[in-house]
């Protein structure tokens, strides 16, 4: 498969990899500016979250350090369950630490307000959230996002980490997978 193969799976790209790029930069502002002066420990959702961590690590201009968590929700088919299994542990105790979570996307809402509040549990000074896209039409439960970088419709997204299939991570835009792929 050729990049013009991929192109033709895309019916609408949403966010070009400059406007991606300009929007982590508004939110490391945000977060360099809440943060300033503390020891931060930024947590990784493997494995839709990679590239915003690597950019949005790479803009912060302050000290920082990072950890991956990986988890799986069970659920029929597509559908998020909210019953969490995490596949890989952080490696960092987080007893009186600061914490955000850094996400690609909050779609119903039930894994991350679960990864919120086990990492809550663990003694924290802190647990707060930074997802790059939200579907505000798919949120199922209340979660306590501080830092979010766009509102989607509710249409199934891929590229900048997102898959499809485990497809479609390596794109630099978002956009919106074409029917024709899934059906
Ligand atoms: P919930 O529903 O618990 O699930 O908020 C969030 C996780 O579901 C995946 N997800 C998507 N992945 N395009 C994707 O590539 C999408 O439009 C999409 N919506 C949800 C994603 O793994 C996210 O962490
Ligand atoms: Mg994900």
């Amino acid at each position: 498969m050729d990049i013009a193969d991929v192109e033709d799976d895309i019916t609408e790209v949403l966010f070009t990899q400059e406007q991606i790029h300009a929007k982590i930069a508004e939110l490391a502002r945000q977060i360099e500016a809440d943060y300033a002066g503390e020891d931060l420990l930024i947590v990784g959702v493997l494995k839709g979250a990679v590239m915003v961590m690597a950019d949005l690590a790479r803009e912060l201009k302050m000290h920082i350090t990072m950890d991956w968590m990986a988890v799986s929700s069970y659920g029929s088919g597509t559908q998020s369950s909210g019953v969490v299994r995490i596949l890989k542990d952080l490696d960092t105790d987080l007893s009186g630490r600061k914490v955000l979570i850094v996400e690609d996307i909050i779609d119903s809402g039930l894994t991350l307000s679960w990864l919120q509040a086990n990492l809550r549990s663990r003694g924290p000074e802190s647990v707060e959230i930074c997802t790059l896209l939200r579907k505000p039409e798919a949120l199922k439960v209340e979660v306590d996002v501080r830092y979010v970088g766009f509102d989607i419709p509710n249409a199934f997204v891929v590229g900048y980490g997102l898959d499809y299939a485990e497809r479609y991570r390596n794109l630099r835009s978002i956009g919106i997978l074409a029917p024709h792929v899934y059906s």
